[in-house]
């Protein structure tokens, strides 16, 4: 079969237009209604999505205009993709959680249990971190600095999956007869001990059904895409052209080699913004009808945090985006590619805030199932993504028109699944099952 696209649903409680939850159509309390999350999972599990995405910060906003926007009560994402896995068979479930304010432990345990729980369905979208107010909630005055972020990320990468090959597949086999519960010989002692971690395991899960839960990494700055070549077997990334995508492909799809790994083994799915409508104009109206419902200083506070943690509050709306320094923070490449953006275009400090209300700075596409499809065939077929994270402005609403309208566009043209191909996560991104490192 040729090869096709894979899509991921990134779910964001009322949507990822920053003005979404005040639209007529959207429920307001979604962040914490899990009738409205079992919905949007069924809804992309009957189109066939690859996998339900959830993004994470463990801190709530505190400055005055974040009372204005719907960002600061939300399930917390294991725990969510946990209950979604009982409602759902096929949909792989991916969660965020970050290096720097976790435990190895605990992260290995709790995904290697959400893989248990839905039959080999679990992936763990590795972060560092981009909220600098997490720290304040871990005992630490200031964030972890962003080099630092990243060695503590790849050691505690390395302990999570030796975690995870603590038991061989078979070492369980619980003989009643016998009275072996398990096989002593099966069972692997990880003994870590590194500059960031002291970890003896093993672990108290068994081996789950993918052998590892997938690893997701989001971050696309060098060192961050250092680390996706080393560990990642799918990264999210966000890109704004069809070149700047070309590029980061080839150039990641380039690391790999240095790893013993094939360009198969990681797949690029950059973030895709999304507004469906029969027509143009009709998309294009709603896509309006979101952008009248952002605040100026909504879409401004968005932008400061999405540059790394600035305070915008001081400069004049209709001024031009002040120099910052380097985050450090902060996405260093969504800094990078917000102020070239705002650069090429010349864009007001009010008019970058507007433009990126609905997708941070994602690709974004407004128009028809048929114009959409062409964009995302293209970025596909040259070089550019193995698949996609679709966001969309509102739920569940845009995630219906993207099932409804482009999917079965994307599968009329044989670049989508109509048919889940395996069981479990890895079989349909086409990953293969890794090999316990002790056998
Ligand atoms: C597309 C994308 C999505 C991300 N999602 C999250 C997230 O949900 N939570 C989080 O803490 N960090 C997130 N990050 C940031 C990572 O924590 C990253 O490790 C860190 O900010 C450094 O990013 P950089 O390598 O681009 O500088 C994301 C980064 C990118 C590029």
């Amino acid at each position: 079969m040729s090869r096709q696209l894979k899509l991921g649903a990134f779910l964001m409680a009322t949507g990822h237009h920053v003005a979404a939850w005040r639209h007529p159509q959207v429920p307001a309390n979604a962040g914490l209604d899990f009738a409205h999350y079992k919905r949007l999972a069924q809804i992309a599990e009957a189109a066939k999505f690859d996998a339900l995405f959830v993004a994470d910060s463990v801190a709530a906003p505190t400055q005055t205009i974040a009372s204005r926007m719907a960002r600061s009560d939300h399930f917390e994402p294991l725990t969510l993709l946990s209950a979604l896995s009982a409602v759902t068979e096929h949909i792989g479930l991916i969660a965020t959680a970050t290096t720097s304010y976790n435990e190895p432990y605990h992260v290995a345990r709790k995904f290697a249990s959400l893989d248990h729980l839905s039959g080999g369905r679990a992936g763990w979208n590795l972060v560092t971190s981009d909220n600098a107010a997490e720290a304040l909630n871990f005992g630490r005055e200031e964030h972890i600095a962003h080099a630092e972020r990243y060695s503590r990320a790849r050691e505690f990468h390395q302990v999570v999956t030796g975690l995870w090959d603590s038991w061989e597949d078979d070492a369980f086999v619980r003989d009643k007869a016998s009275g072996a519960y398990y096989d002593p010989a099966k069972l692997h002692v990880l003994d870590h001990v590194g500059e960031h971690f002291r970890v003896k395991g093993p672990l108290n899960v068994a081996r789950s059904p993918q052998g590892q839960p997938v690893i997701v990494q989001a971050g696309s700055s060098e060192t961050g895409r250092e680390l996706a070549a080393q560990t990642a077997e799918v990264v999210f990334t966000a890109q704004t052209s069809l070149a700047g995508a070309q590029a980061f492909y080839a150039d990641l799809k380039g690391r790999l080699t240095k790893y013993g790994r094939s360009a198969d083994s990681l797949k690029i799915m950059p973030g895709v913004f999304v507004v469906v409508g029969q027509t143009e104009a009709e998309a294009q109206e709603k896509c309006e009808t979101f952008q009248q419902l952002v605040e100026p200083e909504v879409g401004v506070a968005l932008l400061g945090r999405m540059l790394g943690n600035f305070d915008l509050s001081k400069y004049p709306l209709d001024g031009p985006l002040p120099e910052l320094p380097l985050t450090d923070s902060g996405q260093q490449s969504r800094q990078k590619l917000l102020t070239d953006l705002a650069g090429r275009e010349n864009l007001t400090l009010a008019e970058l805030g507007r433009r990126i209300a609905g997708g941070r700075g994602h690709y974004s596409l407004v128009g028809t199932p048929a114009q959409i499809a062409d964009r995302l065939q293209a970025w596909f077929e040259q070089g550019a993504a193995d698949g996609f994270n679709v966001l969309v402005p509102h739920l569940p609403g845009g995630l219906e028109d993207f099932t409804h309208g482009v999917v079965p566009e994307l599968q009329r043209r044989g670049l989508f699944r109509t048919e889940y191909e395996g069981r479990t996560l890895r079989e349909n991104l086409g990953l293969a099952r890794p090999q316990n490192r002790f056998v």
